[in-house]
This record gives C-alpha cells, structure tokens and sequence, in this order.
C-alpha cells in the first residue's frame, strides 16, 4: 500500500493493519477487521450526530465551512442568486447542469403544469383546525401526496422519478400558500399559469377579490433569491431524513414528509421562526446586552447563530442582508432589523461567539425579510421547505443511483441489561416501574 494509508496498531493483540485512505477518508467498513479473536465483532465507530462521518458521495453542494464557501454543482451561491431563477437552479442541483433555453422552457412547463392540486387534496387540507401550524400540515399534506399518486412508488424508474420530483415541486407552493390561506380563514386561490414560480405563490397567498393578481416585481424577485438560497445545503439533518426514508424505497412524497418533518425543529428551518419570537422578546435595541449575557450564561440559544459546519459568516447569510435593503425600500424598515443588527454588532465582538466561531446563519435575517413581506412567523419554515424540496429529491436522486448505498441502518452501542428472568406483575417493585 502506497503513501494513502492509515496503520493502526491494535496494542490488545499488537497486530498492526494498514487502512486505506481515499478523499481523506477511511472506510469504515475497513476497520471490522480489526478484532481481538474469531469471536468478536470487529472494531466500529462511535460517531454520535454524524460528527465526523461522511455517509456518502455527492456532487451537489460543495461547503466550504472554514472560508464561508457554498456553491451549487460548482458554481458559487452569489452567483447564481444575481443571474437565475429559482427553477433555473432547482434543474441545475437536481440535474447537474444549468439548462439550455430550451431546457429550461420544458422545465417551466412541466413545473407549471403540475401546480394544481387534487380536489380531495384541498379537502383534506380544509379539515386542519383554523390554528393548525402550517409545518404540521405541510408535512401531513405532501405525505397525503402519495395516496393520490401510488405509481410513485416506483422508484427504480427514471421517467417515473422526474414525474413525481416536477409534482412536488408544481405543488409544494400550492400547498405552502393554502395553509396559509386556512389559518386566515380565507379561500384558496388556485394556481395561475401566466405568472412565475414566486409570482404564481404571492398570487395564491394574497390574491384577493381583483381579477388578476399584480405581484410586486422587486419582492417577487427578492422571494427567488431566497428560494435560491434555500435550494440544497448538502448533509443537513433533512436532507439525512431524506435519504435514510429514501433509502427504504419509500416513496418521493413519504420521504419529502420526512425531510420536511426534520426541517420543522427549531435547531433546523424552524430557527427562522425562532429568531423572531426572539426578537420580540428583547423588544427593543438597549436590551440587547443583558439578553446577551443570559445567552452567555446558558439560559437559551442565540437564535440563528452557530452552524455545525459554517464556522465563518454563513454566505447566505450575506446574501439575504443585501437582498433585505431592496425589500426595505418597498416594504419600509423592519422595526426589528436595529435589534437584529445590534446583536449581531455585539456578538460578532464578543469572546463567547468569537472563540466558538459562532456566526450569524441563513435563518438570522431570512425572517427579518419575510415579515417585511408580509409573512408571519409561523410559516417560515415553509418558506424554507418550499426550494428545499428540489435538493431533497436532488439527494434522493443521487442515493437510488448510487450503487455502494444500501438501506441506512446505523450500529449501536448496546449499553443496557444483559438478560434477566421476566418479573410478573405483582413482583414488580417502584424502583422497577420507575426506572422503566
Ligand atoms: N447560541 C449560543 N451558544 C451557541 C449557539 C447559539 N446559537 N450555537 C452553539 N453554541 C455554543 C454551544 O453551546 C457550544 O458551547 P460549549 O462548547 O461551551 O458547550 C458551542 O457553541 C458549540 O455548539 P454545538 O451545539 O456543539 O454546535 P452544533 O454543531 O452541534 O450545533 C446548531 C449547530 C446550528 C444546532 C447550533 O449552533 C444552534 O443550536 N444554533 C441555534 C439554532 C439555529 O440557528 N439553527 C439554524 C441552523 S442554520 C439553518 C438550518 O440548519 O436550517
């Protein structure tokens, strides 16, 4: 073995063995060998939370965490926020290319075509009580997807998959906009095909009485960057949900619940939500240091800071302070955006978040915009879920064609009772049924 090599000696048996390394990686597989006699399992690893353990191969998003790099299919995140559309980039992370024009013409249409939803879907969705979290029904609802599309199952398929991915891209607005619409107690509004993929969601969300829905060129465009930005982020913990469920053979609407389920907690896309609630909490500017020195002293998170793998300012990050001035000139300044920036001012300076590296991230700002927009917090997450779902079926995609994945099935470490004798009823003591 060459120079790419890793030796390990075990000193239990003081056998040494020489592991390759590929890509600065070991395999873990490699190290089963590895064992005390004939008996024994072989070696594994400990990885709590993935911290240190690439589950597989990808050529979708590339982070660098360090730099503050993000790039999709190599091509950097600005950039393509400044030149694309939404689709043009959700056809780009789910197939590796940005598309020709006429591509992209096929592309829109088909993703035009699929933004309707089944009467009895919309009847399903009428059934959610008028204070349902938009997330819980998001979720329910693109699950609910794979009843009235059982061909999806057919995973192995091709033309299949690029179906079922064009509908529940078509549709996750659709959805998205009717939650919103019943929490407000309002009709939905049906898709218009003359408008674009933001356009046609702010006419679904707050089109009213009028016979054309106008939508505001500058917060549509503001939506699409966003949605751009939101489009993949490579192993987060959704996109981890997406291809273990996916990985079963499940199918694209069961595994898209999933990931969205993931995306729900406040550690993930719901930290958008969060932030906010934490904004109002610190009310106003002058107390954001004391907030701060309670987050200092463990009381709570700083809300939208920290990244397990950005450890620099979160690029989007960047992106969406900027896009945030164009918003603020139709919208007028978000009261909120002076404590969002004083605290960001007074973290960025401060031992505790300098020596943890702990950085503003995508769902700082991101929240600040939408309630400019109009949007309250509740649906944020949504907001999230909507671009998320092309790099979910993007990950999903490249797992079914990847040949070295199987179903995802973790090890353990078994750490509780070895075997005892069942214990009937009335022999059982407190200690017993507490412990249990
Ligand atoms: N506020 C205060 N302290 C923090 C924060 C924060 N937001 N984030 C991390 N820390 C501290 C943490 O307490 C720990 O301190 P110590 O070393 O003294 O124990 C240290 O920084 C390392 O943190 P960690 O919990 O080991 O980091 P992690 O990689 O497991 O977690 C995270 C990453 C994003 C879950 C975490 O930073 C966090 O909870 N942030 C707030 C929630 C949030 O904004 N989430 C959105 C993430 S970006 C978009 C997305 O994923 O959807």
């Amino acid at each position: 073995m060459g120079n790419d090599a890793l030796s390990i000696l075990d000193k239990r048996t003081q056998t040494t063995y020489e592991i390759p390394i590929n890509k600065g990686t070991i395999r873990a597989m490699d190290l089963r060998q590895i064992k005390t006699g004939p008996d024994d399992f072989g070696l594994m690893t400990y990885d709590p939370a993935f911290m240190n353990t690439a589950s597989c191969q990808s050529a979708i998003t590339f982070i660098d965490g360090d730099k503050g790099i993000l790039r999709y299919r190599g091509y950097p995140i600005d950039q393509l926020a400044e030149k694309c559309t939404f689709l043009e980039v959700a056809y780009l992370v789910l197939f590796g290319e940005l598309p020709t024009e006429s591509q992209l013409k096929e592309w829109v249409n088909g993703i035009t075509y699929h933004t309707m939803l089944h009467e009895t879907t919309k009847h399903f969705l009428e059934g959610f009580r008028y204070d349902a979290h938009p997330m819980g029904m998001l979720v329910s609802t693109v699950a609910a997807l794979s009843t009235v599309y059982p061909e999806a199952r057919n995973v192995h398929d091709p033309q299949n998959r690029k179906l079922q991915i064009m509908r529940l891209i078509g549709k996750m607005p659709t959805i998205a906009a009717y939650t919103y619409r019943h929490s407000l107690g309002y009709p939905y509004i049906y898709p218009d095909n003359d408008l674009s993929y933001a356009e046609n969601f702010m006419n679904m969300l707050w089109k009213m009485v009028e016979p054309k829905y106008q939508a505001n060129p500058v917060l549509a465009r503001a939506l699409d960057i966003l949605f751009i930005l939101h489009a993949d982020h490579e192993q987060n913990c959704s996109a981890n949900a997406m291809r273990a469920v996916g990985s079963s053979f499940a199918d694209p609407y069961l595994s898209t619940a999933a990931a969205a389920a993931a995306l729900s907690g406040p550690l993930h896309g719901g930290a958008n939500e969060e932030v906010l609630k934490m904004l109002d909490v610190i009310g106003s500017k002058d107390k954001v240091p004391a907030y701060i020195e309670k987050v200092k002293a463990g009381q709570f998170k700083l809300m939208g800071f920290g990244h397990r793998v950005y450890k620099n300012y979160d690029p989007r990050a960047k992106i969406i302070k900027w896009a945030a001035t164009n918003v603020f000139e139709v919208t007028g300044k978000n009261p909120k955006l002076e404590i969002a920036l004083e605290l960001e001012r007074i973290a960025l300076e401060d031992e505790y978040f300098v020596k943890r590296k702990l950085y503003p991230n995508v769902d700082f700002y991101s929240g600040i915009i939408y309630q400019a927009m109009g949007f309250k917090p509740e649906i944020f997450t949504v907001l999230f879920a909507i671009p998320r779902t092309a790099g979910w079926l993007a990950q999903w995609q490249e797992l079914l064609m990847d040949p070295e994945q199987k179903i995802a099935r973790p090890r353990q470490i078994y750490i509780g009772y070895g075997e005892r004798d069942f214990v009937p009823i009335e022999q059982r003591g407190v200690a017993a049924a507490v412990t249990a």
